[in-house]
């Protein structure tokens, strides 16, 4: 494995890099875990050096209070000796001179808006990349299947695919990790874990954000494409793979490639899916405006807040269950958790009273919490029925989702980065189903800001 000497930020001005990769970063320096890494900063925006050394010390500065005195060294070795470059990205030549400027290997993050990082890779040519380059693309990867594909191929003229990284953050996610040591370390799950014993599953992922000033990128997107299309199809898929081999690059991405490629969403769409977007309501303190009032909403574009779909995965272990992904903003309740339902007993013996419902198993995807719902013998008439939760919190991971995505690249591991089939095929999933929403097939409904959504929702549920 290669280990990248030189970060090479693009659009090191930007918010993601703000608020998410230099503090991700932060966290892995500090753990000792990016020895030796340097720092390199560039954007279109005229940033002296030190403006940038501010705005990484600045997004080093709450890691460095925590680090041990090690940690600390690391963390202001790199703001210290940092750079920052000026420079257009979409331009022939400026990107290809500065790469050859830097000691390799070096990972590329392009932390640019899709269209920008799509030109900035059809302006480089094969030999301008110098050797063992790691190229970082954040989602979302292109807008459909065919622009995933014709970016795909743009970067394998470049790059061999496993020096392509692309982002999604929920593989950084401790617990979303988690399923897979709780499912192929344990006995217990596995033997239940298929259409014989599940019902379905559901992968729900309610934010009580708004569109917190988003409106550029999230009105062009929508809660499909946000969420649905990326992160909650991975979650499935860890849910639904088969045992691989080995947890490395290579099988693991393979399951994950044969699961999705199984996955698929059929007509009659408003059967099995559904769309809404919330209208004026208050968020704890916060009085939300309508969706469609935001600023730079444009209403006409009919951009979905809330968004359910019921995907089938059809192979022997998952023919008719569905797994119901749901994923919105503004809502009351923050709900962030897979729930597996287990089919009920096959004969409850005659004698019992009381509850007799289905297992559940919650994958709490924070608050980081496993629980276990079962039911057994009351306290009164010991016959009756009584529920009880076997509840786990997991501890709190060492790394941000995002420090844990690149101690992968640096480390010149693409385990935990999208491989380009799959982005591919997380589109096709999600394409019949953008075109009958287009079409006016399924309605718009409405929920207020702060409600669960639309009543009639099955997985709509109030405190
Ligand atoms: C991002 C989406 O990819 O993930 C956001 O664009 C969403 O809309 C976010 O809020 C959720 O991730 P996290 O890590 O903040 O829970």
């Amino acid at each position: 494995k290669t280990t990248v000497k030189t970060l090479l930020i693009l659009g090191a001005s930007g918010d993601l890099t703000g608020r998410l990769l230099l503090p991700g970063l932060a966290g892995l320096l500090a753990a000792g875990r990016a020895p030796g890494l340097r720092l390199v900063g560039a954007g279109s925006d005229p940033w002296s050096p030190e403006q940038w050394q501010e705005r990484v010390k600045g997004a080093f500065e709450a890691a460095s209070k925590s680090a041990d005195a090690a940690g600390s060294a690391a963390l202001a070795a790199v703001a210290e000796s940092t750079a920052y470059h000026q420079l257009d990205v979409t331009a022939d030549g400026p990107l290809a001179e500065l790469l050859a400027q830097l000691e390799g290997p070096i990972a590329v993050y392009f932390a640019l808006p899709p269209h920008i990082s799509q030109k900035a890779c059809e302006v480089l040519k094969r030999d301008q990349v110098p050797a063992g380059t790691r190229l970082v693309m954040e989602k979302p990867f292109g807008s459909g299947t065919e622009s995933a594909h014709e970016l795909n191929k743009t970067l394998a003229a470049l790059v061999p695919e496993d020096h392509i990284h692309r982002v999604d953050h929920f593989l950084g996610k401790a617990t979303v990790l988690n399923i897979l040591g709780l499912r192929f370390a344990n006995r217990f799950l596995e033997p239940v874990w298929n259409r014989d014993h599940i019902e379905k599953v559901e992968v729900i992922f309610d934010e009580d954000l708004a569109l917190e000033g988003r409106a550029r990128y999230y009105d062009t997107a929508g809660a499909l494409r946000d969420m649905i299309q990326s992160h909650l199809l991975h979650i499935m898929a860890f849910l639904a793979i088969d045992a691989p081999a080995t947890i490395e690059e290579r099988d693991l991405r393979d399951a994950v490639a044969t699961v999705l490629r199984a996955s698929s969403i059929k007509a009659p769409f408003p059967e099995t899916t559904r769309r809404a977007r919330y209208t004026a309501g208050t968020l704890g303190e916060r009085t939300v405006p309508d969706y469609a009032a935001e600023q730079g909403v444009d209403p006409g574009r009919n951009t979905e807040t809330l968004a359910e779909v019921q995907v089938e995965i059809n192979n022997w272990r998952w023919a008719g269950v569905p797994f119901i992904l749901r994923s919105g903003k503004a809502l009351g309740r923050r709900r962030k958790e897979a729930v597996i339902t287990f089919r009920p007993v096959p004969h409850l013996p005659t004698g019992f009273a009381g509850v007799d419902s289905p297992n559940q198993l919650r994958i709490g995807f924070g608050p980081d919490v496993l629980r276990l719902d079962v039911d057994v013998n009351g306290p009164g008439d010991i016959f009756t029925l009584d529920r009880a939760s076997l509840v786990a919190e997991l501890n709190a991971a060492e790394l941000l989702p995002y420090g844990e995505v690149l101690e992968g690249i640096l480390n010149g591991d693409p385990l935990l980065s999208v491989r380009g089939d799959t982005a591919e095929d997380c589109w096709r999933i999600i394409e019949p189903v953008l075109r009958a929403w287009e079409s006016g097939e399924v309605p718009l409904e409405e929920y207020d800001a702060g409600s669960a959504g639309p009543a009639a929702w099955p997985t709509a549920v109030e405190d």
